[in-house]
């Protein structure tokens, strides 16, 4: 049997600790019943970081640290502090029993929640030394991350020199807004490039790629920060954000809003759900945090996810379909405008078998063939 508490001597010893956690999580996801509690888990996944930390060549590929980012790139820059993931629910039953567990382990009431956009693109990490941008970072395995620096300068809202100077490391998230997007495929098409098939995929590209002959413009949102006063609110935490020049979720319609109860906080969740196909872009869900310093640092955190904040998912609203044909209409306005012919998805539990095609010369650009998968957005109400 393995101490989970003690640092682990060997490598028989790691080998055998992670196997145990290998074995905890998958009967975990079969039945539900794990041999161990969530704190001992954590504290197994805890030793085998640290183990690898100092014997990063003998790391086993299923040790359980890697899933952080579900097996993305690995970086060489460690993390000051890693860089987590969130817990999911996905309506507003599992939501108060999530909150219900929370209260539970605080043994008193959330004083506050604060509820905010979930926003759909990659976590960065952004150190400030004497208020300029020294190192932007992505998450990598959540330990440490790669250096994106070179990518700084197109990352609108993340200032190269903060309104103060301190030492910060500012955490958000940095994707392509719709018109960014547009406009990168633009370029891209201009360029005989191969547009992004999503946004997230263009943000994700555009933050790696050096010696690119073209720009293309992404946009930070600030959630988090280390090196502030650690007794800020969550809402107070992001208007300093803001007002040391970074650019945060308060200057879009879905901005946070600190939540006296859960009824108020699953209102504006509702409210943002609502928004969502008209914002600007894209979101995959809404965040839940416990707002007070108190409550999230007595609440702590996993080796996965902070036990202090949970994101509420939102269904899929774009799903790859094929295209059959393309049929040429005469709209209402007299316009003769193509619409796409798909193979029937069903998103946000409407089906959808036709879609207009805003823009024709995209068909051309696109290089689009009969037969071709493709993504179908749902931007708004789809009327039969
Ligand atoms: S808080 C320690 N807030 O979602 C807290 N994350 O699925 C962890 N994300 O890794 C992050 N919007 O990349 C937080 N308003 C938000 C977010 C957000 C998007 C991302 C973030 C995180 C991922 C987890």
């Amino acid at each position: 049997m393995i101490d989970a508490f003690a640092p682990l001597p060997s490598s028989s010893a790691y080998a055998d600790a992670v196997a145990a956690a290998v074995q905890a999580a998958a009967a975990y996801y079969t039945d539900g019943a794990t041999p161990l509690g969530d704190d001992e888990y954590d504290a197994l996944v805890r030793s085998i970081a640290a183990w690898e930390e100092t014997h990063p060549d003998e790391v086993l590929p299923d040790s359980p640290t890697g899933k952080v980012a579900g097996g993305a790139v690995q970086g060489d820059v460690p993390h000051s502090v890693p860089m987590l993931s969130l817990d999911n629910v996905f309506s507003a039953e599992e939501l108060a029993s999530w909150a219900a567990g929370l209260e539970r382990r605080l043994g008193r009431p959330v004083t506050a929640w604060c509820v905010e956009p979930k926003l759909d693109g990659l976590a960065v990490a952004a150190r400030y030394r004497a208020g300029r941008l020294e190192r932007l970072i992505t998450r990598g395995d959540g330990l440490a991350g790669e250096d994106i620096s070179h990518a700084a300068d197109a990352v609108l809202g993340l200032p190269a020199a903060l309104t103060e100077p301190i030492d910060v490391e500012l955490r958000g998230e940095v994707l392509l807004t719709q018109d960014q997007f547009d406009h990168a495929n633009r370029i891209r098409a201009d360029h005989g490039a191969t547009p992004f098939a999503n946004p997230r995929n263009g943000a994700a590209g555009t933050l790696r790629a050096k010696d690119r002959p073209y720009r293309i413009e992404l946009t930070f949102f600030g959630y988090g920060a280390f090196g502030l006063d650690n007794d800020l609110t969550h809402s107070t935490l992001l208007e300093r954000l803001a007002a040391l020049g970074a650019n945060t979720a308060a200057t879009t319609a879905a901005a946070p809003a600190r939540c006296s109860t859960l009824e108020e906080a699953q209102q504006r969740i509702d409210e943002i759900a609502a928004l969502r196909a008209a914002l600007p872009f894209g979101i995959d869900g809404v965040v839940v945090k416990a707002d007070s310093a108190a409550d999230q640092r007595d609440a702590g955190s996993g080796s996965r996810a902070p036990r202090w904040a949970v994101a509420r998912k939102l269904a899929a609203e774009h799903k790859v379909s094929r295209l059959l044909d393309v049929e040429w209409n005469v709209g209402r306005t007299g316009i003769i405008a193509p619409r796409a012919v798909l193979e029937p998805v069903v998103i946000d539990g409407v089906t959808v078998t036709f879609a207009t095609l805003h823009n024709p010369g995209d068909i051309e650009r696109r290089g689009l063939m009969i037969g071709d998968a493709v993504y179908v957005l749902r931007a708004g109400v789809i009327s039969a």
